[in-house]
């Protein structure tokens, strides 16, 4: 629980993050995922309820700062310094092994620039680089890729799933864009108006909520909607929605002469959607 000025702002918060998972933190602008983000890393307190972060109170805890990299949408660090320099300070507190982390990211090209003549997507990549310098076992992002672009933003997503494959790092990443954070990550958190809605494996998610729901596009639309008429099928834009399998869906659309065009299962934008209007 965590109010402002006597206004609660997260209200019924629980959920769990699966060490060596990569989770989306999803949900809609003042939802309350940078206040969630701000307890778990031990920059704000929470006002009542219980906080584990790697079996510890992150609340003024020098052992979760050791474990624990956070990374916001702007790197937070003096402009004028170079990246090198940002690196090395960094470095020098935590005894890390800066130089293989150039050398495998290939981070050399960058060392001189200041960190005010980055482009948002090379500062949000040697942000996430730079998390790496104290070997955490989590790091926490609040969305990272908020101002990059889309290749920017794939690139950063590569970056997390390497990390999390060949280090182990856990990553819980909060974001309300969810096409590509879809691709990246195993489990997934929503949240809504300062209460969890849903979380779990990204699968078992998808499936427990909107298992069932088909999205078809057909030359002849009322044919379609005649044949499937025991399905209750209803329209969403050119597409008519269907809950059913799709084999035994597309199965009876065929034998009707029916020629499908384009076949589609609700995304979890779609499913977010759904969940934000709760
Ligand atoms: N310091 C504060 N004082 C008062 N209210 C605050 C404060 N910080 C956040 N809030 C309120 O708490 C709610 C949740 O904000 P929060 O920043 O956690 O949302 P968010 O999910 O991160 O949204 P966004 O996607 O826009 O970043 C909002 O209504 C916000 O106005
Ligand atoms: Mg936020």
């Amino acid at each position: 629980m965590k109010s402002f000025k006597g206004r609660p702002v997260l209200n019924d918060v629980t959920f769990v993050v699966k060490k060596g998972s990569i989770t989306g933190f999803i949900g809609p602008n003042g939802a309350g995922k940078t206040t969630t983000i701000k307890i778990l890393s031990g920059l704000l307190r929470k006002d009542s309820g219980v906080v584990r972060v790697l079996d510890e109170d992150p609340w003024d805890n020098p052992r979760i700062k050791q474990k624990v990299s956070v990374i916001f949408t702007k790197l937070p660090y003096p402009p004028n310094d170079t990246v090198e320099e940002y690196l090395n300070d960094l470095n020098s507190v935590f005894h890390g092994d800066l130089q293989s982390l150039i050398k495998e990211f290939n981070l050399r090209e960058h060392l001189r620039k200041r960190i005010s003549q980055l482009s948002s997507g090379q500062a949000q990549k040697i942000q996430l680089i730079a998390a790496l310098i104290k070997n955490p076992e989590l790091i926490i992002a609040d969305e990272p890729t908020a101002n990059l672009d889309p290749k920017a933003r794939l690139e950063f997503y590569d970056i997390v799933r390497e990390m999390n494959r060949k280090m182990g790092v856990t990553f819980f990443i909060s974001s309300h864009i969810l096409s590509e954070l879809e691709r990246v990550i195993t489990h997934v958190v929503f949240i809504n108006n300062g209460q969890i809605v849903a979380q779990g494996e990204i699968n078992d998610v998808e499936s427990k909520l909107d298992s069932s729901e088909i999205l078809i596009l057909v030359r002849e639309k009322e044919k379609a909607l005649e044949v499937l008429k025991e399905f209750n099928p209803t329209l969403d834009g050119a597409y008519i929605k269907v809950s059913g399998r799709m084999r035994e869906i597309i199965d009876l659309l065929d034998d009707a002469g029916v020629e499908v065009l384009n076949v589609r299962k609700t995304s979890l934008d779609d499913v977010f959607k759904k969940l934000s209007s709760i």
